[in-house]
């Protein structure tokens, strides 16, 4: 199918995010908290995972619909072996810009390999550079020099400039908001600081938790004046904010004081193969058994043109107490 597949509100579909592996080396505590992620929690099975001919098929399938980024998320998406070897085949996709967000420890190890493979640029996801506090917060005592190396070698790999996220917390890593500034001003990479939400059951999400984005753009402009930039496309998620000396750009992303589901453009697809419209959704829609079951490329594409058709998502914008602790698919099965 080709010309422009829209949701009930409009909406087309340009962003799939692909959860490759439900596992993490981290244990963030907005994110996979110990208390439900541990040594007993049944991650999937090796054979509930797409394969990488899975995924590649059903990126393809998403690109005639008119999806032209893909990002590989998780879990920690370098948990999965030979990841690179499915960046080779989605890059072949053609006009399709293949990215992925990560924690960054692995990225040493596994830089090269990713350039090689084709990947271009990537997300590391950094939420203080406070040593004490970064090991609190990924509660695997993780030091905070890894993750600094692993931007060291994306940057080296040539994967650079580098976005940096932030899931800011208050009282958690709110007072980190001015060092990381500090810290990435003048390097190139981009820092993205990003509203604590209420995804999945088990982070225990509180309002007044949120650190409202106007407040992150307070404090920082009170030390270095910043001044708004215009968004590179209509519906990007973080707003931009530059430093008037000079020093590069900032991000907020303000998915709860500022809703942005009117342009929401973004699929995802979950570790197992089903199809999520919304990153707060109840449930998916099995795509995986489509596949197995030996349908052919025209019918599964018809399936996820009747899905897309019928998306009338918009969660962000309806999101209060009582819809925040209501069940929600976590974000490490999901995907970020
Ligand atoms: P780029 O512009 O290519 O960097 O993509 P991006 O801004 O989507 O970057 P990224 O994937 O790193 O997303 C940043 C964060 O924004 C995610 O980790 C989520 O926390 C949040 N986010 C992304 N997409 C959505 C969405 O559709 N809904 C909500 N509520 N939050 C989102
Ligand atoms: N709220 C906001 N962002 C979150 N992330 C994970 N959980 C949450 C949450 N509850 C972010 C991670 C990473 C990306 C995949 O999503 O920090 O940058
Ligand atoms: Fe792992 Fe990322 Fe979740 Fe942290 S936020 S537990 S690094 S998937
Ligand atoms: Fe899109 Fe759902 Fe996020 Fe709104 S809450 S921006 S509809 S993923």
């Amino acid at each position: 199918p080709t010309g422009q597949l829209l949701d009930s509100r409009g909406r087309a579909v340009k962003d799939l995010r692909i959860s490759v592996t439900d596992r993490c080396n981290f244990r963030c505590v907005y994110c996979m908290p110990k208390s439900v992620f541990d040594k007993d929690y049944a991650f999937l099975p090796r054979t509930s995972l797409l394969s990488f001919e899975e995924i590649t098929r059903l990126a393809r399938l998403f690109a005639a619909h008119g999806v032209t980024k893909i990002r590989l998320t998780g879990g920690e998406p370098l948990l999965r072996r030979n990841l690179e070897q499915l960046i080779e085949q989605l890059v072949r996709i053609p006009d399709m810009e293949v990215t992925l967000t990560t924690n960054g420890v692995l990225l040493p190890r596994k830089a090269a390999a990713l350039r090689d493979a084709g990947l271009r640029r990537l997300t590391v996801s950094l939420d203080s550079l406070d040593d004490a506090t970064f090991r609190v917060m990924n509660d695997m005592d993780v030091p905070v020099a890894e993750v600094l190396h692993g931007i060291e070698a994306a940057r080296a790999a040539g994967l650079g400039p580098i976005k940096i996220n932030m899931v800011v917390k208050r009282g958690l890593n709110d007072q980190e908001i001015l060092p990381m500034a500090r810290h990435f001003r003048g390097s190139g990479h981009i820092l993205r600081f990003i509203e604590f939400m209420d995804v999945g059951s088990s982070n225990g999400w509180r309002m007044d938790d949120v650190v409202p984005s106007g407040e992150v753009l307070q404090r920082i402009h009170a030390e270095f004046p910043l001044q708004p930039v215009d968004p590179n496309y209509t519906g990007e998620v973080a707003e931009r904010w530059r430093y008037l000396d000079g020093q590069g750009e900032i991000g907020v992303i303000s998915s709860v004081t500022q809703a942005f589901c009117s342009s929401c453009t973004r699929a995802r697809l979950s570790t197992e193969g089903s199809l999520y419209t919304c990153l707060f959704a109840q449930s998916g829609h099995d795509l995986r058994s489509l596949l197995r079951a030996g349908h052919s490329d025209a019918e599964v594409s018809a399936v996820i043109g009747r899905i897309w058709n019928s998306r009338g998502d918009r969660y962000s914008e309806l999101r209060t107490a009582e819809t925040a602790a209501l069940p929600k698919i976590e974000m490490s099965y999901i995907g970020g």
